[in-house]
């Protein structure tokens, strides 16, 4: 069995599952470029117009993989190279849902902040237990999440491994919205949907310039922002969504 699945649930949305049940979706390697190679394909795919990236009922990922982890050394760690493998998930032009039901600990909350957007299920947990197991966090969990929720917050759970519920995750902002669990992939597929009836061009524009502006001085991301803005005035799109909106009709968008 492949150790991802990719379904097309609409011509413009993917579905990417998670399929490692039988280790609560541990990060292996073969996890980790499957998952690379689907974000790299679905970038290129002008066919596409939003990613929804899920697990199974208990865990949307429990992590690295420990087992894979325990006898290696640190030379060896690096030559995994796994942070080329995350870029291509943190570098993919398209917007990313995360559905996350159960486990989202460690690798797997750093895959899910990996995304644009998170829904979680009510029974979802949220941590970064590497200090646990003697390590930390190594692919954004100590810097994605500071960002995400702020420091006091972030260190409490980096430093105890200790995660939180779905509700808290929502409350200190790290997760969007929180549903039934049995409701968290229809409203992320709803979601991409949504986004994926948006006009492309301004949907990718709106995600470089929030994630590129974010780690940027103020100005400079004003200047991302504006340049952004005044580029989309060349584009079909904006001419078909300001006169539909004058003619009081539906905009047909063509992604260019
Ligand atoms: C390898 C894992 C695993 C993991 C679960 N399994 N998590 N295997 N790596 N991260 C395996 C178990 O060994 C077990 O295999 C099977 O999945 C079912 O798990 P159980 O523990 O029996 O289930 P349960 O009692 O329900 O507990 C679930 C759990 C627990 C709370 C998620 O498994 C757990 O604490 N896992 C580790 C979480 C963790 O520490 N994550 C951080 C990893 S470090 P068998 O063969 O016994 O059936 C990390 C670093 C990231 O993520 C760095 C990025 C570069």
């Amino acid at each position: 069995m492949p150790e991802i699945l990719l379904e097309r649930p609409r011509h413009d949305v993917l579905l990417v599952r998670l399929n490692r049940p039988e280790a609560k979706n541990a990060l292996n390697n073969a996890v980790r470029m499957q998952l690379a190679e689907a974000f790299t394909e679905a970038a290129a795919d002008d066919t596409l117009r939003a990613i929804v990236l899920t697990g199974n009922a208990e865990a949307f990922a429990a992590g690295a993989d420990i087992k894979d982890m325990a006898e290696a050394g640190a030379i060896e760690i690096m030559l995994r190279r796994t942070h080329l493998l995350w870029r291509a998930i943190a570098q993919c032009p398209k917007p990313v849902i995360a559905a996350v039901n159960g486990y989202a600990l460690g690798g797997g909350c750093e895959l899910a902040m990996h995304a644009d957007i998170i829904i979680a299920g009510e029974s979802a947990q949220f941590g970064q237990p590497e200090v646990r197991v003697g390590i930390m966090p190594g692919a954004g969990g100590t810097q994605r999440l500071l960002r995400a929720v702020g420091k006091f917050k972030a260190m409490k759970m980096v430093l105890t491994g200790k995660p939180v519920t779905a509700r808290e995750a929502e409350a200190m902002g790290l997760v969007s919205e929180v549903v039934a669990d049995a409701e968290v992939l229809p409203a992320a597929l709803a979601l991409a949907q949504t986004i994926a009836a948006m006009p492309p061009l301004a949907v990718q524009q709106i995600k470089e310039v929030m994630l590129a502006g974010a780690d940027a001085p103020l100005e400079t991301a004003l200047m991302l922002e504006r340049k952004a803005f005044q580029l989309l005035f060349d584009s079909k799109d904006q001419k078909e969504g300001m006169r539909a909106f004058a003619e009081k009709r539906r905009p047909d968008y063509q992604g260019c």
